[in-house]
């Protein structure tokens, strides 16, 4: 599929649209009044446990960009630490205080310490040709991570419905919810810009499908218990029903840009395997447990 021409001009006037239109969820706006807190809590307490970190360890990925991303543009730097930063840091502080409202304890986020292996990242980044893949990994990894956010939101919202739980699906998740498609177009404006203009060589494409298809990461799961954690978001929004389709939807952007020689790849492989696993591992651990809230 072809895409419309993507200039620096018409990024950079997306963000500053973000930053007008969508300001931080205002806190004092959630109404946290549940009408049954078990019910809530045994169908979505996993999910919002592990949406919270993610969301607020945005705080410690604003000092990872620094390191990792010295040459980005003002654009660039606009939108992580002025638009995407603070807008999702308040996602975070929702979804924990409506957790601890259905009883769960505070949610326990990594925020501030920025990992050995982003610092040597950094380090090579400072080569322009290391920086611009790197850059375009960020892009990459930043839209599946969005449209991930995206389709989790909108299982919990639907879900949240159907359970008659308005004041909750309204004020907080579908208030959340609205502000993640300006994020996942950020991400898909700057990657497209960066393979139309011609910024990334073939051999930077070349190595930029290496290093993904090496190290696919899903969102907020450095270790081998957060991918179970992760593959408990997938099976307890029923994410995994449809898992094909919805790796798809989650790696389209990177499909048409990176596997474009490719024709006719649906969903790269190595996306597929790494939510599969998550899923299965989260199975094989509510088999040994008992049940998601089973304590
Ligand atoms: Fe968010
Ligand atoms: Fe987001």
């Amino acid at each position: 599929m072809s895409q419309p021409q993507v200039d620096a001009t018409r990024i950079r006037d997306h963000v500053h649209r973000l930053a007008q239109q969508h300001p931080p969820v205002d806190l004092a706006s959630a109404d946290y009044t549940v009408h049954d807190r078990r019910a809530v809590r045994a169908r979505f307490g996993h999910v919002m446990d592990y949406m919270a970190r993610v969301e607020m360890e945005v705080e410690r990925n604003v000092l990872e960009l620094a390191v990792l991303l010295p040459g980005v543009s003002q654009t660039d730097r606009t939108f992580y630490a002025d638009v995407w930063g603070p807008q999702e840091e308040h996602h975070g502080i929702l979804l924990d205080t409506l957790g601890q409202h259905l009883g769960l304890p505070p949610v326990t986020a990594n925020t501030g310490e920025v990992p050995a292996r982003v610092r040597v990242l950094g380090a090579l980044a400072h080569l322009p040709v290391v920086h611009e893949v790197i850059r375009l990994l960020y892009y990459l990894t930043g839209a599946a991570t969005e449209k991930s956010a995206m389709l989790a939101y909108q299982a919990m919202s639907d879900g949240l419905a159907q359970m008659g739980e308005d004041p909750i699906k309204e004020t907080v998740v579908d208030a959340i919810k609205v502000q993640e498609p300006g994020h996942f177009a950020f991400y898909r404006l700057s990657a497209t810009e960066m393979v139309q203009s011609g910024a990334i060589a073939g051999w930077q494409l070349h190595l930029a499908r290496l290093l993904r298809s090496r190290r696919y990461g899903l969102v907020g799961a450095g270790t081998r218990e957060q991918r179970t954690d992760f593959g408990g978001v997938v099976v307890e929004l029923g994410l995994d029903q449809q898992l094909e389709r919805n790796v798809r939807d989650i790696s389209r952007l990177e499909t048409q840009l990176l596997w474009a020689h490719r024709q006719g790849l649906q969903v790269p492989g190595y996306a597929l395997a790494a939510f599969r696993e998550a899923a299965q591992m989260y199975r094989s651990r509510l088999g040994a447990d008992g049940g998601p809230m089973a304590a």
